[in-house]
């Protein structure tokens, strides 16, 4: 049986996240340019999105690019925002066969402007999508996101708009970038490293971790797949005892 047909249709993951890690080393590993890693992690982003598609995920989130990610050389900051262009343009018609949704979150007004005119233009092209929603995360960083958060709730307590007493977690959720979204079910990271890098933090509170060696570029459906069938193989308890999620 493939690793497929082994999943429980009925316990996949709703919102998978996940951290793209290891082009460089991959592409140092081939004595290559890291830029030659980056352009082949595309291919991967098709990979992890289709794999996620056809076994019912419904919210796929990529950190594609961090906001202490702008402390890179220049050079390379600039192909990484040119390869999200050509990527974008590239993969636009895709997206509406697959039905797929394409999404944003991150301090997008940083993105240099063409990027961010191809973005919003793909953003608006598929917002009528419903097989799939897609997530970049594009100059992100969870903490920027918290202070956002925290100034947006400010200013209407200021106004009189929300009471402080009424905060509570939904009204944090509906501030932050991904108030659309569901809290992340099953986090990902590649390339061996075992850490969140400013990812998500409030809304991976309870998602289960799953940490792979494999250099993103080399990321396949497959392996999604794995993902997938580790996470059906845990137990959320999400505080409970084993006993009481058993009854
Ligand atoms: C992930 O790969 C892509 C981005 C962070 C944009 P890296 O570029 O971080 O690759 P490594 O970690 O140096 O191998
Ligand atoms: C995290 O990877 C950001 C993205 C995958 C976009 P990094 O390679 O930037 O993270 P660190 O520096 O190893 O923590
Ligand atoms: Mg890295």
């Amino acid at each position: 049986m493939s690793l497929k047909d082994q999943i429980q249709v009925d316990k996949v993951p709703q919102h998978v996240a996940v951290i793209m890690d290891g082009n460089g080393r991959w592409a140092k590993k081939k004595g290559m340019m890291r830029v030659f890693g980056h352009e082949n992690g595309a291919k991967a982003v098709k990979e992890a999105i289709e794999g996620g598609s056809e076994i019912g995920v419904k919210f796929i989130t990529l950190y594609a690019f961090s906001t202490e990610n702008w402390n890179r050389p220049k050079s390379e900051v600039d192909k990484l925002m040119q390869l999200l262009v050509s990527t974008l343009k590239k993969e636009l018609k895709k997206l509406q066969e697959n039905n797929i949704k394409l999404n944003a979150i991150g301090n997008i007004d940083a993105l240099p402007k063409k990027a961010r005119k191809e973005l919003l233009n793909v953003i608006d092209e598929t917002k009528n999508n419903s097989q799939l929603t897609v997530t970049l995360a594009l100059s992100y960083g969870s903490r920027e996101e918290l202070i956002k958060t925290v100034k947006l709730i400010s200013d209407k307590v200021k106004n009189n708009i929300i009471s402080i007493e009424n905060i509570d977690e939904s009204v944090i959720n509906n501030h932050l970038y991904t108030q659309n979204l569901p809290d992340v079910d099953l986090l990902i990271r590649t390339s061996g490293e075992q850490r969140i890098s400013n990812f998500l933090l409030w809304q991976i509170a309870y998602a289960e971790l799953y940490f792979t060696n494999v250099l993103w570029p080399d990321f396949t459906k497959e392996h999604m797949f794995e993902a997938v069938m580790n996470f059906q193989n845990r137990e959320r308890r999400f505080g409970k005892t084993s006993e009481q999620i058993n009854k």
